[in-house]
């Protein structure tokens, strides 16, 4: 099966634990479009609902497929769908590939299930491979990259594809090799000043939704 049929399963399966009201999280990325076109196909059945959308494509994409979008709000986020770009066996992930990594993870944080929707070839035994994508505020981002790289990554800003976040920030990418401590390595870039938001998600997790040749992997975290 191609990889986008097994995305294509883990969307299917997710559908099936949207509520038909209330507000859901919506990420970003290819595994994500398979939900909202699934979701699209049927908006009627979402027509109590309100997305959250994680960037302006994913915005666009629910809008084009009418069902209703919300940025701001009070009540709760029932849940949120989104991809990775790794996964390890607990449910830590990378994120950010596609640059929406702040917004994916205001909206998880904020969210009473994160459930994660992949492909069997985002799962890894330990974090590494995937550099780990950075949004970082323009001004002197040279020093903030040098703060980051003395942690022992190194850093290059995107030169392809999104190079700047949905907030106007710059994307760049740490290559650290195989990471020994995600979650300490994340709490120490996320302390670097002029660092908006770095896409190790480590204990955030819900819940993962895989679509591999055997079938969908089902896997709770909490
Ligand atoms: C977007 O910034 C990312 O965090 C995506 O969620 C991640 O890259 C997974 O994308 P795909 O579903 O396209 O693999």
């Amino acid at each position: 099966m191609s990889n986008d049929k097994l995305k294509e399963l883990a969307a299917i399966e997710a559908s099936k634990l949207i509520p038909r009201s209330g507000i859901i999280g919506i990420g970003t990325g290819s595994t994500v479009k398979f939900l909202i076109k699934i979701m699209s196909e049927k908006y009627q059945l979402y027509k109590n609902n309100q997305f959250v959308p994680t960037s302006l494509e994913t915005e666009k994409l629910l809008s084009n497929g009418n069902l209703t979008v919300i940025d701001d709000f009070t009540g709760k986020i029932l849940m949120d769908f989104d991809g990775a770009d790794e996964i390890n066996p607990v449910g830590d992930l990378i994120k950010g590939g596609g640059g929406a990594l702040t917004r994916e993870k205001i909206v998880a944080a904020n969210s009473e299930k994160f459930i994660v929707i992949a492909d069997e070839t985002k799962i890894v035994n330990r974090l590494g491979k995937f550099k780990v994508p950075v949004e970082i505020v323009p001004f002197l981002h040279s020093k903030t990259l040098e703060k980051i790289e003395s942690l022992g990554g190194i850093t290059q800003k995107r030169k392809h594809g999104k190079e700047i976040s949905d907030n106007g920030n710059i994307l760049a990418d740490a290559d650290f090799g195989i990471i020994e401590d995600p979650g300490l390595l994340e709490r120490e870039i996320k302390m670097i000043t002029g660092v908006v938001e770095v896409g190790l998600f480590t204990n955030m997790a819900s819940q993962s939704i895989i679509g591999t040749e055997e079938g969908i992997i089902n896997k709770k975290y909490k």
